[in-house]
């Protein structure tokens, strides 16, 4: 780089540090045009009836200002539970980790949201270290600069210290990508990365994702996670979890705003359904679909104007969801070579909600597990962690 590339750099963080204006860079890591038709392929899926077929996968959901501004709607709706108490309880549940946490950590987000998560954690880090680089990763442009603007609004970092990564990070080669260049900005210094909200659930090979997400950290990084669990796995409780979910118009209002504005469908969200089963001995596992109920055969059109078929009960996958068993967390846990630090579970304090389910948030750490605790070891710090 030469001394005037280094000076328009210089220039450029100090316009957007000293600007009223809300400037923020985005670092764009994939070319969009790829990604539409990417969404329409997963749209070109053969008929079925159990959502199988035809899906929105994870991030295509939240893509674009439609599904964002619907997201957004989603987690201010009561009747949306698992979101509801995740942000609520989070101060409290953050509270009690954010101690093993350490100093002198940047902090880079998988999956921004809404942004409030984040907000709570920059304030910490950044009584630490004034210095803090803050890398929100996100699919959706959209989603970055909502979710960015309400994690630094008033508490900082500097305009210049906060990097929005557009990016998918489902995709292997793009984490490879994010790792070169989150090393080349901190070097040494450890990084706290996060995947909050029960995102992992959302994702098909979940634990390869988890792997793969953890692979980033370094020994002196940490990983922090949060998911939706359950105490125990049946039929009975798969369907109190789609009775959770199904209960709130919001929620159905965002899983079905990806077709709304990616296809020509006209939506109602009466034909939103919601399949619960349980996955093994892992999770209470929830597929949200949309189901031609018209009693016709009829075409849809995709984003790249081709028509195809939609059948009379055939479905297209919006959304995928669980709950994990807390007993399985442990083996999730060491299968993505990571060992719990410290973690903190707490239950859904709301009468409409199913016995045994909450959120728990782990922070993690590269390695394996600690030894069990020695019998002269400190029973309340035993307790507390756990
Ligand atoms: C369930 S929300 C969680 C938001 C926030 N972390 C919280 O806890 O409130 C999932 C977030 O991850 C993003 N996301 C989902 N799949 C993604 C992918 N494959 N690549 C990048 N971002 C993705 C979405 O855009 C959204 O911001």
């Amino acid at each position: 780089m030469t001394a005037s590339d280094g000076r328009l750099v210089g220039d450029l963080a100090k316009a957007i540090d000293e600007s009223d204006f809300a400037w923020s860079l985005v670092l764009v890591g994939e070319d969009q045009r790829d990604k539409l038709a990417a969404l329409t392929g997963d749209l070109l899926g053969k008929p079925s009836s159990n959502g199988d077929g035809k899906q929105i996968t994870s991030g295509y959901a939240y893509w674009g200002i439609g599904p964002t501004i619907a997201w957004a709607h989603a987690c201010a709706d009561p009747f949306y539970l698992v979101m509801k108490q995740s942000l609520d309880s989070f101060t409290r549940r953050w509270g009690r980790v954010r101690g093993r946490v350490g100093e002198g950590f940047h902090h880079v987000s998988f999956g921004v949201g809404t942004g409030h998560k984040d907000r709570l954690i920059l304030e910490h880090l950044l009584e630490h270290n004034q210095d803090l680089l803050y890398l929100p990763v996100d699919m959706s442009s959209e989603m970055l600069r909502l979710g960015t603007r309400e994690a630094t609004h008033r508490v900082g970092p500097r305009g210049h210290r906060v990097v929005p990564v557009q990016l998918d990070f489902s995709i292997t080669d793009n984490l490879a990508e994010l790792r070169d260049l989150v090393h080349r900005l901190v070097g040494d210094e450890p990084v706290l990365y996060s995947l909050l909200g029960n995102t992992l659930a959302n994702f098909d090979h979940d634990d390869e994702l988890l792997a793969n997400l953890t692979a980033l950290a370094r020994p002196q990084d940490r990983f922090l996670l949060e998911v939706a669990t359950t105490e125990a796995l049946s039929d009975d409780l798969a369907r109190d979890a789609v009775e959770e979910y199904s209960r709130s118009r919001a929620y159905r209002e965002f899983v079905t705003s990806a077709l709304l504005h990616n296809t020509d469908l006209t939506i109602t969200v009466d034909a939103v359904q919601f399949r619960g089963s349980v996955e093994g001995d892992r999770a209470l596992k929830v597929k949200v679909v949309y189901q031609n109920q018209t009693g016709d055969d009829i075409l849809m059109m995709l984003p790249d104007r081709t028509r195809v078929a939609f059948p009379d009960r055939d479905t297209i996958r919006l959304y995928l969801t669980r709950k994990y068993a807390r007993r399985a967390l442990d083996g999730i846990v060491r299968a993505a070579g990571m060992r719990k630090v410290t973690g903190t579970h707490s239950d859904f304090a709301v009468p409409r909600s199913a016995q045994g389910f909450g959120m728990d948030l782990l922070l993690l750490a590269p390695g394996d597990p600690v030894p069990a605790p020695r019998p002269d070891d400190d029973v309340a710090r035993v307790i507390w962690e756990n």
